[in-house]
């Protein structure tokens, strides 16, 4: 139990709602085989004991149990949320109450308080970092590089009460960090990029066990629930537009054409356009999908995938949606200027009036697996979250030696995670025999 400095200390909606998200993580847990045997090692080797740690992830039943295993190895843990629609309020209240965890996450924060919480996370002086989407990483480059213009006001206010070697402190003290999503990687290549990375990164979107399971099998379906729960759609029969066929797109595509949508795919790289056509969907470009879709969905990573000009030639009742990480693909400011609106007609359905037609933004284009549904299975997040907790135990083991850039965990350990999973699944697979070992590190043997 926890002493109520530590409850006040947090900031989230209700701590009565703890003993429903108790059970909730409990029920995840469950299905989190991998890390449960992580947490074991933690328990006993304290891998990261007096770490002050600061995670900004969507804070769900599967980060709960991330957050309990970094707890376990040692770490003192500050979470806040990485979106403001992604907050399980009964979970944030499970962490405050039984585990004596710091969390700043409300479900439906604003703007503001987002950003206030992020602080927050900050405020616990971390030394070590795990992000999804950069958020933190980058508010603490924008300290390092003295660019206060670009925080948000609540950081920025903040950062201004520090003397400027406090603020030098505060990043000096950050011996490295990790990144969950593929926008998080994106944003921190180019901070290599540009020579102003402050510590080593681990990318853990970059682990064959994250990107190739959660982004594809994860966001496929939980998108596809999202969809579900906002609208109640029959899929079947209705022409679904994917927008990005990278991992998250292929993997929401192919669960929109088993609930029998027909899809239309469209993409700006010819391979992946030229995958898709060869899996069997129709390829076109946006302006062309857009005549013709019922629901459109982004997954790129990209900024105003959908535009105004597109939103224009849309039928009567065409549903928008984004599953990629931020709220910028679907071009809303544009939407805002041209049309009316918004009247709000359910629970995560926004209509807005354009030439005449109605149009129905869902989770207000932010990521609706996550808003509108409980984001990935546990058992996919199980990988994602092993990666996570190896990648801090990495950061810590080797913080001198890591050079400021972005790093992924070594293939040992991503091979480790995928057996370990087989074997929780009860599935066993061959082993190479001498000869075939001899015979793949040959050249002589031909024909
Ligand atoms: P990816 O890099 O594998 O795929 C993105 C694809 O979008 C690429 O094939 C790219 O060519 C395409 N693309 C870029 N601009 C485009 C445009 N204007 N029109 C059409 N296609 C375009 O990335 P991944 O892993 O699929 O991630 C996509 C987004 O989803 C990222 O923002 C990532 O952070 C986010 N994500 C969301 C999750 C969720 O729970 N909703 C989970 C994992 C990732």
């Amino acid at each position: 139990m926890t002493s109520t400095a530590q409850h006040t200390a947090s900031d989230i909606k209700d701590l009565s709602l703890a003993p429903e998200g108790r059970r909730r993580t409990e029920w995840a847990e469950r299905s989190m085989p991998v890390l449960r045997l992580l947490r074991e090692r933690f328990s006993r080797e304290r891998p990261l004991a007096g770490r002050r740690l600061a995670a900004c992830l969507h804070v769900t039943s599967e980060t709960a149990n991330l957050a309990v295993t970094l707890q376990a190895g040692g770490a003192d843990v500050a979470l806040c949320a990485s979106n403001p629609l992604s907050t399980q309020d009964d979970v944030a209240a499970h962490l405050v109450k039984d585990h004596g965890i710091k969390v700043f996450a409300i479900k439906g924060e604003d703007h503001a308080t987002y950003y206030d919480h992020l602080r927050a996370a900050l405020a616990h002086r971390p030394d070590l970092t795990m992000d999804d989407g950069a958020d933190l990483v980058s508010a603490l480059h924008m300290i390092a590089l003295n660019r206060l213009d670009d925080l948000a006001p609540p950081v920025r206010a903040w950062v201004e009460t520090l003397s400027p070697a406090d603020r030098k402190a505060l990043v000096a003290g950050v011996i490295g960090s990790t990144e969950e999503t593929t926008t998080g990687v994106i944003r921190l290549k180019a901070m290599a990029r540009d020579g102003v990375l402050q510590f080593p990164v681990i990318a853990v979107n970059d682990s064959d066990t994250k990107h190739l399971f959660d982004n594809r099998y994860g966001t496929g379906q939980s998108t596809l629930d999202g969809l579900l729960r906002a609208t109640n759609l029959l899929v079947a029969g209705s022409t679904v537009v994917v927008a990005g066929y990278g991992w998250c797109g292929r993997g929401f595509a192919a669960r929109a054409r088993g609930a029998g949508a027909n899809v239309i795919v469209t993409e700006i790289d010819p391979l992946k356009a030229l995958e898709a056509q060869m899996d069997g969907y129709r390829v076109a470009p946006m302006a062309e999908a857009a005549r013709v879709g019922d629901v459109f969905v982004t997954l790129t990573g990209n900024v105003a995938v959908i535009r105004v000009e597109h939103m224009r030639a849309m039928k009567d009742g065409a549903m928008l949606a984004n599953a990629g990480h931020f709220n910028v693909e679907l071009d809303l400011a544009g939407l805002a200027q041209a049309a009316q609106g918004p009247t709000h007609v359910r629970a995560f359905v926004d209509e807005w009036r354009l030439d005449g037609k109605r149009l129905f933004v869902l989770a207000e284009g932010r990521l609706l697996n996550l808003a509108a549904a409980e984001g990935h299975p546990a058992s996919v997040m199980d990988m994602s979250f092993a990666n996570q907790a190896l990648a801090a135990e990495l950061v810590v083991q080797r913080a001198r030696q890591l050079t400021k850039d972005v790093h992924r965990l070594p293939r040992e350990l991503d091979a480790e995670i995928a057996r370990l999973k087989l074997g929780a699944m009860g599935v066993a697979i061959d082993t190479l025999t001498p000869e075939q070992l001899r015979y793949l590190a040959s050249w002589e043997m031909g024909t």
